[in-house]
């Protein structure tokens, strides 16, 4: 079989961090051209560092650049004052940095991962590279608007955003997409021939319980010690302490869905706008499942509105457990 040639683009973050491992344990499956950063879980420094103690972790050899600091419009206008929190570099706060593993020793590449995409992707053959972006869509928007020829290289993109039913930022706003949704519905708007959201709707399906990821640790090799830690800060979390809460680990079931697509469940075509008024539902993905018989708009994605939680556990665990033999 012939391997799927993937860019991540991440803000690590826990989940981003599993979505890593995974892809960097299968090997035979997936050739990683590199991973680009973004702000969003946490700031510009704070993902890069992430991004660079997983892959470094997970035995390195993968390229990591640094994309962008801020989101097209909100951060500098104040049209949305209340982004996401930035961490001043030497102040800590709970669960910012991924310290589950060793500080990174390695370094990003010199290259900028905006301009790296335009050089990477204009390379390419046409329809040849699978784009998984689980974090802001920022630096996709500045490289479809810096060059759009870089989409008909595209084969897919896989997704992480977006909800059909409700989000977890405001109630109508997911997270990646609330944190930029001008670029979001730049992204939207560049003709991708096939995009597919694994949307909260989906992610939430698959929930992770305290089993679960004892199941995760009782594989017994290091990376799955590591995830199994990574995976459970949520109930260390002070906000979460003495809740019932589940682990969600979000980005990984975009890589889950690219070894086993029927771990998602109900993809239908949809026509996605992103709101971006700045209003209530500022960031909200709307998602016209009825074939443009309400927008009258002709379906530019598919939205997977449900998962399979067995199977995605089972796949978390099969991958994990490639790491002795990978050697890692
Ligand atoms: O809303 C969940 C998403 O926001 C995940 O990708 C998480 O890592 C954060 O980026
Ligand atoms: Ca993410």
């Amino acid at each position: 079989m012939e391997k799927r040639k993937i860019i991540i683009d991440v803000d690590t973050g826990h989940d981003d961090a599993i979505a890593i491992m995974m892809a960097m344990l299968c090997k035979d499956e997936f050739d990683i051209l590199g991973i680009a950063t973004v702000n969003g879980n946490v700031c510009l420094d704070y993902t890069t560092e992430n991004t660079l103690r997983v892959v470094e972790f997970m035995g390195g050899g993968v390229p990591v650049y640094r994309g962008c600091e801020y989101p097209l419009v909100a951060c500098m206008y104040g049209k949305r004052p209340t982004l996401p929190k930035k961490d001043k570099p030497g102040e800590k706060t709970h669960g910012w940095l991924l310290d589950e593993l060793p500080k990174a020793t390695i370094a990003p590449e010199s290259q900028d991962a905006v301009t790296w995409y335009v050089d990477t992707l204009m390379a390419a053959e046409d329809e040849s590279i699978t784009l998984v972006p689980v974090g802001p869509l920022t630096n996709l928007a500045h490289v479809f608007q810096i060059e759009p020829r870089t989409v008909k290289k595209i084969k897919e993109v896989i997704c992480m955003g977006g909800g059909y039913k409700y989000g977890n930022t405001n109630p109508l706003s997911e997270y990646n997409i609330w944190v930029d949704p001008e670029a979001a519905e730049i992204v939207m708007r560049a003709g991708i021939k096939k995009f597919t959201w694994v949307p909260l709707d989906a992610c939430y399906a698959s929930y992770m319980t305290k089993d679960d990821v004892q199941r995760i640790r009782d594989i017994g090799n290091r990376v799955a010690d590591a995830a199994a830690d990574i995976i459970s800060f949520i109930w260390s979390h002070p906000k979460f302490i003495g809740k019932d809460v589940n682990s969600i680990v979000f980005d990984a079931l975009c890589i889950s869905y690219m070894l086993d697509s029927s771990v998602l469940k109900t993809i239908v075509p949809a026509h996605c706008t992103v709101d971006n008024g700045g209003g209530i539902a500022d960031g909200q993905t709307m998602f016209d499942i009825f074939n443009g018989r309400i927008g009258g708009e002709a379906p530019n994605c598919y939205v997977a509105l449900d998962s399979d939680r067995e199977k995605f556990l089972d796949i978390v665990c099969e991958v994990m457990s490639k790491a002795k033999e990978a050697g890692v």
